[in-house]
């Protein structure tokens, strides 16, 4: 197989939310360049919308007036989130600033997924968090006068963290969360631009009220965990090159990049520039020889959604994979850890589960078959590049479930190996 030309990633999924979020917050017109259009933030919109706020329908370029800190207004109706985690925890970190309440309610993945992790902080701020059954949607956030908080999640998730800093900052009282290893630090980097005093040290960040975000120009950045997909094709080709235009390089979110590079893959940062306070540049991939790998707890957040491809890469490449301290997955749009094993036991791969991670055992040889993706996008993706590679036959159930991440992804795909 040969990989040629170059592919723009679509917009950053976690960014794309965020500039959603807090374009609704601010004070005046906002404008939000490069968004994300694709399920996922799609329900952000919807959400927003329900919540009194007039968000455009998406385009290259659109403008967001901004209702103020406190100025969303009740919903008429329960919130529908759709598969997005994001949407569902960081609006309700926002809704728990309003003196209003809603019902947050989602798909079946959705609902299975916990939500504990931020009815805990919100609740300890005095906010009231109901749930229907367990920890899961459906959801009732009832909104009050927050309090500070000096939270320490216990674990590391950028929606844990972003619902407190909302929460706080449409509150207007002081936050601290302190994580076991560092999250993606969007909301802080987008905080900041809009005139928040948001500080990061390490592992903790501490906002101090304000009394107002200000309207900025957002650009928003490709989406590394995207651009993932590509890197491990490109790795895995005969011939050829890939280049990758734009893609945020934020070190929260390079563990993958890193990851390749130590395999030995051939790898190079080109043009690297800030942009709205975010790292960018292209990638230029070219087939190399990758060696074994094992990754711990520590690299773990900068590549939780990416773990599905890396495993695939290592299975595709014929090299020995082992990921530990990664239990977290078993908790995102599917059970990660399952569905990667079993899918790549389908298609004739050497894999073992493991209860915080996964084994991919070496040796290469053509792999084939048909995958259940349990309509997680990101499993889609992953085996579908797998299929791409020579010598593989790879057929892909549900295909259009990656139209929650990347509505293109299966003629970019086409493209890129043309
Ligand atoms: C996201 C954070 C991550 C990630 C998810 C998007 C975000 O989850 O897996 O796809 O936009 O904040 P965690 O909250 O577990 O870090």
């Amino acid at each position: 197989m040969k990989v040629h030309g170059s592919v723009r990633m679509p917009g950053d999924k976690s960014i794309s939310h965020r500039a959603l979020i807090l374009s609704s917050l601010a004070e005046g017109e906002s404008l939000i360049r490069g968004i994300l259009d694709s399920e996922d933030v799609a329900s952000t919109a919807r959400v927003l919308r329900a919540l009194g706020v007039d968000i455009p329908p998406f385009a290259d370029a659109i403008r967001i007036v901004g209702v103020g800190l406190r100025g969303l207004r009740p919903p008429r109706a329960s919130l529908d989130c759709g598969n997005s985690g994001t949407t569902t925890r960081l609006v309700a970190g926002m809704v728990a600033a309003h003196p209003f309440s809603a019902r947050f309610e989602g798909d079946e993945s959705l609902s299975r997924r916990p939500m504990k992790r931020i009815a805990e902080p919100l609740t300890y701020m005095g906010a009231r968090v109901d749930f229907e059954k367990g920890d899961g949607l459906p959801m009732t956030v009832r909104g009050v006068d927050l309090r500070s908080i000096d939270w320490d999640t216990g674990g590391s998730s950028a929606q844990v963290k972003s619902a407190v800093l909302l929460a706080g900052v449409i509150a207007g009282v002081e936050v601290r969360v302190t994580e076991k290893i560092r999250s993606r630090d969007h909301t802080e980097r987008m905080l900041r631009a809009m005139g928040v005093d948001v500080e990061n040290d390490h592992n903790q960040v501490c906002l101090r009220p304000s009394s107002r975000l200000e309207a900025v120009e957002f650009e928003v950045p490709g989406d590394p965990s995207s651009a993932a997909m590509f890197v491990a094709l490109a790795a895995m080709a005969d011939e050829g090159e890939l280049v990758l235009e734009d893609v945020c390089l934020n070190p929260t979110r390079a563990g993958f990049l890193a990851a390749v590079i130590r395999m030995g893959g051939d790898v190079s940062r080109e043009g690297v520039r800030e942009i709205s306070g975010e790292q960018i540049g292209s990638l230029r991939i070219r087939p190399a020889p990758l060696d074994s790998i094992s990754i711990g707890e520590a690299e773990i957040p900068a590549m939780i959604d990416e773990v599905p491809i890396l495993a695939c890469l290592a299975a595709g490449s014929g090299v020995e994979l082992e990921i530990t301290g990664a239990a977290e997955l078993r908790v995102k749009e599917s059970d990660r850890i399952t569905a990667v094993v079993e899918n790549l036991l389908r298609i004739g791969a050497d894999a073992e589960e493991l209860p915080d991670g996964l084994r991919v055992h070496g040796g290469k040889k053509a792999l084939a078959g048909t995958i259940d993706p349990r309509g997680d996008h990101r499993i889609a993706m992953a085996f579908g590049v797998l299929g791409a590679v020579r010598g593989n036959r790879v057929e892909i159930q549900d295909a259009k479930s990656v139209a929650v991440s990347y509505p293109g992804f299966w003629s970019d795909l086409k493209r890129a190996v043309a």
